[in-house]
């Protein structure tokens, strides 16, 4: 995970300087961060400056500014990655029945695909997690399609990760018995997803407010879950309407549990699936 060491302690911003470095962040990433927050960005910047000890604090956040490759480091240490295998359980059973659905309708398909996003995937758990799921599914109808799962993120870090494919016990504490022995292999004290499936997931930096050529629709099924939580509704519905545009007509949204478009956008539509539900793209 990313972060700085607990013991950092930042510089002192006065008023105006934190007000307008939070206001940078808010556009370079729509995330919101308020005074509560004071202490979390001045010590991360705090850890960022040690990096560069010549420059004061006004020099610094100048730097940020045109700086693209420090601004990505800085904006790294301010994200949040809380992440894991197979998170919100009862969203991962409407996830398989979405799935059972769309696989038993793409074997009619000559050349049948089937394209998923995870965007803000932090290290991966999210992408892989999709990954199993969908070969798992396939196995069992004995279909074979073309299918690709994409994870996006602005942290490096995170992304460095998700490459290694390397995970600690708490990570896929929640991972079946039965799928940890079949995709993951020990090394060491990790756990690193090594099954073949594992090629047919790409992982791209690419930012939701802007996202370019790295994230080309149409996808059939987006992950956006508990990203939007750290957005203003501004921010939020930006986004939402991106992801409208890069998803197919009837193409499934999963949102984080204490996420809803339902102040932000009315492009989408809930549907029940089983016992819970999902957002269509009509
Ligand atoms: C709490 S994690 C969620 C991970 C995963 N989706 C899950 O629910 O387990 C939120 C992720 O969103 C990413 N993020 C925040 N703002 C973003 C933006 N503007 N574009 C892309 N990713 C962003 C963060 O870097 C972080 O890794």
């Amino acid at each position: 995970m990313s972060g700085p060491g607990q013991s950092t302690v930042g510089p002192v911003l006065s008023d105006a300087e934190y007000r307008s470095l939070c206001e940078w962040v808010y556009l370079q990433t729509g995330m919101v961060f308020d005074d509560r927050r004071r202490d979390v960005v001045e010590n991360r910047l705090g850890a960022r400056m040690q990096q560069h000890s010549g420059l004061s604090v006004q020099q610094y956040l100048r730097r940020l500014a045109v700086d693209e490759r420090e601004a990505r480091e800085f904006l790294d240490l301010l994200t949040v990655n809380e992440t894991y295998f197979f998170r919100d359980l009862p969203q991962m059973t409407v996830f398989r029945q979405v799935l059972e659905e769309m696989v038993a309708e793409r074997r009619q398909v000559p050349l049948g695909r089937l394209r998923v996003w995870s965007a803000g995937c932090s290290i991966g758990c999210e992408p892989y997690t999709l990954a199993m799921c969908i070969q798992e599914e396939l196995d069992r109808q004995r279909v074979s399609l073309e299918w690709h799962v994409l994870g996006t993120d602005i942290s490096p870090s995170s992304l460095e990760v998700a490459e290694s494919a390397l995970y600690s016990d708490r990570e896929v504490r929640d991972v079946p018995p039965d799928l940890l022995k079949k995709y993951f292999r020990r090394r060491d004290t990790w756990w690193e997803f090594s099954h073949p499936c594992k090629n047919r997931v790409q992982f791209r930096y690419s930012n939701l407010l802007r996202p370019g050529r790295e994230v080309q629709g149409a996808f059939d099924i987006v992950f956006c879950r508990n990203v939007l939580i750290y957005f203003d509704d501004a921010s939020r519905r930006q986004v939402a309407e991106t992801l409208f545009d890069l998803m197919v007509p009837g193409g499934y949204l999963f949102l984080g549990a204490s996420e809803s478009m339902s102040r932000i956008s009315r492009a989408f539509q809930l549907r029940r699936v089983g016992s819970g539900f999902v957002y269509i793209r009509p």
